[in-house]
Parts: C-alpha cells; sequence; structure tokens
C-alpha cells in the first residue's frame, strides 16, 4: 500500500507539474494553423484550458480509483484508461500553448479534490467506482460535444483534439460498463454535473 501511495503521489507531481508525453501521435499534428481572431484565440484558449483541466482531475479520480479498486481485471483497465488520460494531457497542453496560453492557475485544487472524490468513490466498492467513473465519462463526452459547437469552425487542430478526446471518452465509459459499473442515483448524477459546471467556468478564465 505504501509503496503505491508514493508512486501515486510521484504521478501527481507529475501530471501538475511536468509536461505530459503522448505515445499516439497527436491528433491534429498534421493540420496547419488556421487564420484566428483575437477573440476566436482567446475562445478557443479558454475551451482548452477547460479541457485540460478536465484531464487533470481525469488524472486524479484515476489515480484515486486505482488505489482503491479490488478486482484485478478493473484495476488493469482504469490502468490504460489512465494512460490514455494522459496523452490527452499531453495534446492539450501542447495546443494551449500554441494558443499562446498557459494552463488554469486552479489545477492543484481540482486535482485535490478530484483525488479525494476518487479515492472515495473507490471505497464504496468497484461496482460504484466503476459506475463513477462511467457516469464522469459520459458527461465529459457531452461536454466535449458542446465544446466542438464552440470551437471556431476553422480551427481544425482543436476541433481534431477534442474528436479524439471524445472518442476516448466513449471507450472509457463503455470499459466501466463492461467491468460491471453500477447506476448511479440521480442526485449524485446531478451533483456531478453541478460541480463540472463550476469547474469549467472557472478555468476557463483562471
Ligand atoms: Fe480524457
Ligand atoms: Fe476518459
Amino acid at each position: 500500500m505504501l509503496d503505491s501511495l508514493i508512486t501515486e503521489f510521484d504521478r501527481g507531481l507529475r501530471t501538475l507539474f511536468a509536461p505530459a508525453v503522448s505515445s499516439r501521435a497527436h491528433p491534429d499534428e498534421m493540420l496547419p494553423e488556421a487564420e484566428l481572431s483575437d477573440a476566436e484565440k482567446q475562445h478557443a484558449l479558454g475551451l482548452m484550458r477547460v479541457n485540460h483541466c478536465g484531464e487533470v482531475c481525469a488524472q486524479a479520480l484515476y489515480q484515486g480509483q486505482a488505489l482503491t479498486a479490488r478486482d484485478p481485471a478493473a484495476r488493469e483497465a482504469l490502468k490504460q484508461a489512465a494512460f490514455e488520460e494522459v496523452e490527452h494531457l499531453a495534446w492539450t497542453e501542447q495546443r494551449i500553448r500554441e494558443l499562446g496560453g498557459r494552463t488554469s492557475l486552479l489545477n492543484p485544487l481540482w486535482y485535490t479534490g478530484s483525488l479525494a472524490i476518487g479515492v472515495a468513490a473507490g471505497l464504496l466498492g468497484d461496482r460504484w467506482n466503476l459506475g463513477f467513473l462511467e457516469e464522469t465519462e459520459h458527461q465529459v463526452a457531452a461536454h466535449l460535444d458542446s465544446h466542438l459547437e464552440e470551437l471556431p469552425e476553422q480551427d481544425a487542430k482543436s476541433r481534431a483534439i477534442v474528436e479524439q478526446m471524445r472518442e476516448d471518452e466513449v471507450k472509457h465509459a463503455e470499459m466501466a460498463h463492461e467491468q460491471g459499473a453500477a447506476k448511479l442515483p440521480l442526485p449524485v448524477r446531478s451533483l456531478m454535473t453541478l460541480t463540472a459546471k463550476l469547474m469549467t467556468g472557472a478555468s476557463y478564465r483562471i
């Protein structure tokens, strides 16, 4: 247990303070940079900052859950998904830099909160843990859909990243479902939606 705590602590520090790397090619790698007005650039930047912050939280959630998951198959599936979330971190991080901005200053705060939620969900047992994960991924996919509506039409680079992330998140939700996720009660789901709203509103600006 102590060993895995140290490993996860180290991963946490790296999530927050070191650049992430992707083994897959970045989805926007071959795409040219589009002409964007200042306002469009700022908007795309805000949206990508929100997405990056979401990926920081995903790291923390998956970490919390991997620490507490009992079933080895579930733990393995969580690890694979977490690996892809690191790639999402790398893609959004680079895109934010290209757009001339920085990641959210609030990331350490959301990271700590998400880690606590991940551990708490994990302590309730694998079915609830996976249920929480499935619902999170559903909500993230829906949220990425809304970003595809909002991102400037010509910003093909940001859009390619968001599209690939969306595809991965849907796969993560299916994985959680296959591993036996429980359906969360409506009040919990609503609370999650509300928390996500607060978080996205803040990290768009700060
Ligand atoms: Fe992700
Ligand atoms: Fe995911």
